[in-house]
C-alpha cells in the first residue's frame, strides 16, 4: 500500500465530535496557509508521467478506514505536489487562475452546508445570492435590465449552453450554421459537435492581419449560406481570445448579427472581467448588446476552479430550452419571481457558486477587483514593451489584456552557435537546423518552452500564430509583479542564449 497504514479506526470517521472536527479543519486551513506562504518560493510546475504516478499514489480502497489526519498530510506531501501551481505569481502559461482568500473560505463554508441548488425551493437563500452576483455582471457588461444567467462549471459549460440555446431558439434547423473566429476557444467548435452540428455546419473564418474577425467576411459568409439555402443561426465571437487576448470587433458584429436576425454569442470566458477597468471597457465595448456572454470567475475574478457564467440577454430563453418537467419535481414549482437554477442550464444538482464571488467582493470591493484586473492588463503591456525593446526577442502579437506572443530569435549580428557551453544543450533536432531559419525558430523556440517548463522557474505556455509557434505569457494573478514578470522573461532570454 502507498501512503500511510490504516489507523486504529475509532470514532465515527464521516462523523467525528465537535473537538475533533475542528482540529481535523483547522489542520486542512494549515495545509492551505502553509502551502501560500511558500508559493512564490516553490516551483510553478512539477509533473511525472503516468507510470511514476502510479507507483507512487495508487493504492486499493480501505477496508476499514484509517487515520484522516495522516492521510491529509500524505496527500499535502505527496499528491498536491504533482500539479502545476496555477496561482503561483511565475505561473504565466495557458490561463491561470489566482483564486482570493475569500473563495477559498467560501469553498469551505459551501462544502461544510451542501445546499442543493437546483431549485428554489431547496436554495431560496443561496439561489437570491446567485441571482445578486448575476445582476452585478449584467451592470458591469452593460448588459441591458432584465438580463441575467447562470453560473456554471466553467467557460466550456458556458459556451454549451450559449450554443444549445441558440441552435434550439431556431427551431433546430437540417441546415443551421454556426459561425466561429479560427481565434475562437475549442470548446466552442466541441460544444458545437456536441450540439450536432456537422463539420458541413461549422464555420471557421480566417481572421484579419490583427487576428480579428473581420466584419465583411462574416457578412460573406452568412451570405453564401444563405445562397446555399442553409441557414445562419450563431455567431460566435471573442471577448479576449485565448492564443493572444484579441476582441473581435464587438459593435460591427452586434450589428450584423442584428440585420441578418442571427444570434450572437461573445465568449469572454477569460476577458470578460476586464470591463472593470477602463480600458478593458473600451476594449470591450458592445459585448453588452451581445445575446449571450461566457464569463468565468475562475479565471480573472479571482475564485477557485470550477466558476464559470451564461449570461443571457433573455434568461427566459434559457428557460425555455433547457426546463424539462418531471413529476418527481413537481413540488419545486414557483410563485413569482424566484429561479430553479436547474431550468436554465444541463445541472440539475448544483452547488452553492455564488458565494465565493459574493464573498470575493462585498469583502475587497469592486474598486480593489477593478485593480487586480487593471494590474494584469498593465504587465501585460509592460512584458510587450520590454520584448519590443530586447534586441533578441521577437513581439509576434502585441500584448492585450495580459497576454503577449513572442519568440526568442538569435541576435542577427554576432555568428551563431559560437559558445562552445551552448552548444552541448542542444538537441539533435536543434543542429540540424539554420536557428535563423523559420523551421530553426520553431525548433529553437520548442525546445526553450520544455526547458522553461522544467527548469522550475516560471511556467509560459505557447501557441501558434500565423504557422508560426509563438511563446505566450498570460498575466492575469493578482499575486503577480513586474519582478516575477521581468525575471520570467529574462529567463526567456538566457535560455535562449544557451541554445542557440
Ligand atoms: C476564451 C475561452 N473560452 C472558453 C474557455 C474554456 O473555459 P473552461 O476551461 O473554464 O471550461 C477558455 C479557457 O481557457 C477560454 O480562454
Amino acid at each position: 500500500m502507498n501512503g500511510p497504514e490504516p489507523g486504529d479506526g475509532s470514532g465515527d470517521a464521516l462523523l467525528p465530535d465537535a473537538e475533533t472536527m475542528r482540529r481535523l479543519g483547522y489542520r486542512a486551513v494549515d495545509h492551505i496557509v502553509h502551502r501560500w506562504a511558500g508559493l512564490e518560493a516553490d516551483r510553478p510546475w512539477r509533473g511525472a508521467t503516468r507510470a511514476v504516478a502510479e507507483a507512487r499514489l495508487d493504492s486499493p480502497p480501505s477496508e476499514d478506514g484509517g487515520d484522516i489526519e495522516a492521510l491529509m498530510d500524505w496527500v499535502v506531501q505527496e499528491v498536491f505536489p504533482l500539479a502545476g501551481r496555477i496561482d503561483h505569481p511565475r505561473f504565466m502559461g495557458f490561463v491561470p487562475s489566482g483564486p482570493g482568500w475569500p473563495a477559498v473560505l467560501a469553498d469551505i463554508l459551501v462544502s461544510g452546508h451542501n445546499v442543493f441548488q437546483g431549485t428554489w425551493l431547496e436554495s431560496a437563500g443561496p439561489s437570491q445570492i446567485e441571482l445578486t452576483v448575476l445582476e452585478w455582471f449584467r451592470g458591469w457588461l452593460g448588459m441591458p435590465e432584465g438580463a441575467g444567467g447562470i453560473l456554471t462549471s466553467g467557460g466550456s459549460a458556458a459556451n454549451l449552453l450559449a450554443v444549445v440555446a441558440a441552435r434550439d431558439l431556431a427551431g433546430a434547423p437540417e441546415g443551421g450554421v454556426i459561425y466561429l473566429s479560427e481565434q475562437g476557444h475549442s470548446s466552442l467548435e466541441r460544444a458545437a459537435r456536441v450540439a450536432g452540428f456537422g463539420p458541413e455546419r461549422i464555420r471557421k473564418l480566417p481572421t484579419g492581419p490583427d487576428r480579428r474577425l473581420e466584419v465583411e467576411g462574416v457578412a460573406a459568409a452568412v451570405a453564401g449560406d444563405r445562397e446555399r439555402g442553409l441557414r445562419p443561426i450563431l455567431i460566435c465571437a471573442n471577448g479576449g481570445a485565448t492564443s493572444t487576448g484579441v476582441v473581435d470587433p464587438l459593435p460591427e458584429l452586434v450589428a450584423l448579427a442584428r440585420r441578418e436576425g442571427i444570434r450572437l454569442h461573445v465568449d469572454a470566458a477569460y476577458g470578460g472581467f476586464a470591463v472593470l477597468t477602463d480600458e478593458g471597457r473600451a476594449a470591450l465595448e458592445g459585448i453588452g448588446e451581445a445575446d449571450t456572454v461566457t464569463l468565468d470567475p475562475h479565471k480573472w475574478f479571482f475564485q477557485t476552479y470550477e466558476c464559470g457564467c451564461l449570461m443571457a440577454r433573455d434568461p427566459g430563453e434559457l428557460e425555455q430550452v433547457f426546463r424539462v418537467s418531471a413529476a418527481y419535481l413537481q413540488d419545486t414549482h414557483l410563485q413569482d419571481r424566484e429561479v430553479n437554477f436547474g431550468d436554465r442550464g444541463i445541472q440539475l444538482t448544483r452547488a452553492f457558486r455564488a458565494l465565493g464571488i459574493w464573498l470575493t467582493v462585498q469583502s475587497a470591493g469592486r474598486r480593489r477587483l477593478a485593480e487586480a484586473v487593471g494590474a494584469g492588463i498593465a504587465l501585460g503591456a509592460r512584458a510587450g514593451a520590454w520584448i519590443e525593446a530586447h534586441p533578441e526577442l521577437e513581439l509576434l502579437h502585441p500584448a492585450s489584456l495580459g497576454i503577449v506572443c513572442f519568440r526568442y530569435r538569435p541576435h542577427s549580428e554576432g555568428p551563431q552557435g559560437d559558445d562552445p557551453h551552448s552548444d552541448d544543450l542542444r538537441s539533435d533536432d536543434l543542429h540540424n537546423h539554420d536557428l535563423r531559419s523559420e523551421e530553426g525558430l520553431e525548433a529553437l523556440n520548442r525546445e526553450l518552452q520544455d526547458r522553461m517548463l522544467h527548469g522550475g522557474h516560471a511556467m509560459m505556455s505557447s501557441t501558434r500564430l500565423d504557422g508560426r509557434y509563438s511563446l505566450r505569457f498570460c498575466i492575469l494573478n493578482h499575486r503577480s509583479r513586474w519582478s516575477h514578470v521581468e525575471s520570467a522573461l529574462e529567463q526567456v532570454v538566457l535560455e535562449g542564449r544557451a541554445l542557440a
